[in-house]
């Protein structure tokens, strides 16, 4: 087996991320229209993770501004101007080939993010995937009633975090 790599997706990657999403968040899930429309709006954030030809994951990510958090299975409508974080909507792979890749794609995202002169990263965790994210170097933001309401749409695990690029290369757990 060829160890995965991410690349970036191209158009005819769709139906195998949607594939994936429907697999991966059976609970949380998505129109086809609104992986697409990311897709569209901001392909260099777009990879797919690749192994034996095919594919077995993507991450998705965009501009935005903090605090701000796109609804899920929402249109973004157009990127901001103004943007002052790469947005991480989504990393899905499926289990036989994770290990080292979340990794991967932040590592992908953060060297785009410096390269676009944007110094925060932000996601939100979902399920049980906190101690993961903090692992990465992100933190836990408090949310004040505004920020809860616009967590909504992802649960009740939702926990909106930031990674201020200017921290550690490469944090410790
Ligand atoms: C999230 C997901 C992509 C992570 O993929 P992965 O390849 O397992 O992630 P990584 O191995 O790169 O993990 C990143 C770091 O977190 C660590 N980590 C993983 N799980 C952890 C946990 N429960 N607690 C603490 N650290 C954890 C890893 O060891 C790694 O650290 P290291 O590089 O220093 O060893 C994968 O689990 C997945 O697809 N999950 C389902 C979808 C999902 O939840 N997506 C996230 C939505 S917010």
């Amino acid at each position: 087996m060829s160890k995965p790599h991410w690349r970036p997706a191209r158009v005819s990657d769709f139906l195998g991320i949607v594939a994936i999403a429907a697999q991966i968040h059976p609970d949380l899930p998505e129109r086809p229209k609104v992986f697409m429309e990311k897709m569209q709006l901001y392909p260099r954030g777009c990879g797919v993770l690749v192994a034996n030809d095919a594919i077995a994951g993507y991450g998705l990510a965009h501009p935005w501004k903090q605090a701000e958090i796109p609804p899920l299975d929402g249109f973004l409508g157009r990127l901001p101007e103004d943007a002052d974080c790469l947005y991480v909507h989504d990393v899905a792979v499926l289990p036989d080939f994770r290990g080292g890749v979340a990794r991967a794609y932040v590592a992908m995202i953060e060297e785009l993010a410096r390269a676009s002169g944007i110094a925060t990263l932000a996601l939100v965790s979902v399920y049980a995937t906190r101690p993961l994210w903090e692992r990465l170097g992100f933190r836990p933001v408090t949310p004040d009633a505004e920020l809860r309401a616009k967590l909504t749409s992802y649960g009740e695990s939702a926990t909106y975090m930031l990674r201020d690029l200017a921290g550690p290369q490469r944090p410790v757990g």
